[in-house]
């Protein structure tokens, strides 16, 4: 696809977005996530790690309100729902939504989401931070692997069982993390969205049912 093209998918898909609401494209990559791996099945407490400008918190307060309805079976449900996100950036708020504006790799970040979700109880771990982008596909790629190793800390609030989504490069610490995470969930898939730009080598590493 030429670059002018990829230009033209990208205006489109923002202003499909906008149309229905959401704050950015990147909502469309959750939902093929969604379609592809029914990541939100009866999720009610999420945690989203680098969350600005909110289309993912969006999507992901969409599904908790429709998990309530849902599942009333007695098997494992939630009367309500409880979304955090976090970001370096401010977000203009979300209704019911609690939003923390730090670097989520700063320890304390870890208290918060402890307190908020009262233990490890969070159903879904979502990350689609990403670094500053230099250039350099090396260095960039090096540093967004950092960046996951943060987001990684946090599935030890995960419940048993529950699912983790995280943004990564491909590159030379790939297999590494993969490994870390074929670690701790009993199914890990990468999966590329069609949202994203054919060129770019961000994959996004799907951890379903921790163990
Ligand atoms: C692609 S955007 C996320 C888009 C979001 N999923 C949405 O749908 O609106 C990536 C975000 O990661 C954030 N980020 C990167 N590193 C971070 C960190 N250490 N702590 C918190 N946020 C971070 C950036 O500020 C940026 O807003």
């Amino acid at each position: 696809m030429s670059k002018r093209t990829e230009e033209h998918k990208r205006d489109s898909q923002y202003q499909q977005a906008k149309k229905q609401g959401y704050r950015a494209r990147s909502a469309f990559k959750l939902f093929e996530i969604q379609k592809r791996f029914n990541i939100f099945k009866r999720t009610y407490y999420i945690l989203d790690l680098g969350c600005a400008p909110g289309s993912w918190l969006q999507v992901s307060k969409k599904f908790a309100i429709e998990n309530i309805d849902r599942y009333k079976d007695g098997f494992y449900h939630r009367d309500h729902f409880k979304i955090l996100g976090v970001d370096i950036k401010k977000i203009s708020a979300i209704d019911d939504i609690h939003f923390i504006k730090m670097d989520f790799s700063q320890p304390e970040f870890f208290d918060h989401v402890k307190s908020f979700f009262q233990g490890p109880k969070i159903d879904l771990i979502i990350s689609d931070a990403s670094i500053n982008k230099s250039g350099n596909k090396f260095s960039d790629q090096v540093k967004q692997v950092k960046l996951c190793n943060s987001a990684l800390v946090f599935v030890d609030l995960l419940k048993y069982k529950g699912n983790f989504v995280i943004k990564i490069f491909e590159g030379e610490d790939y297999k590494n993390f993969l490994n870390q995470l074929k670690k701790k969930f009993q199914i890990v898939k990468a999966f590329k969205p069609q949202t994203s730009y054919k060129v770019s080598n961000e994959v996004y590493l799907i951890g379903l049912r921790k163990k």
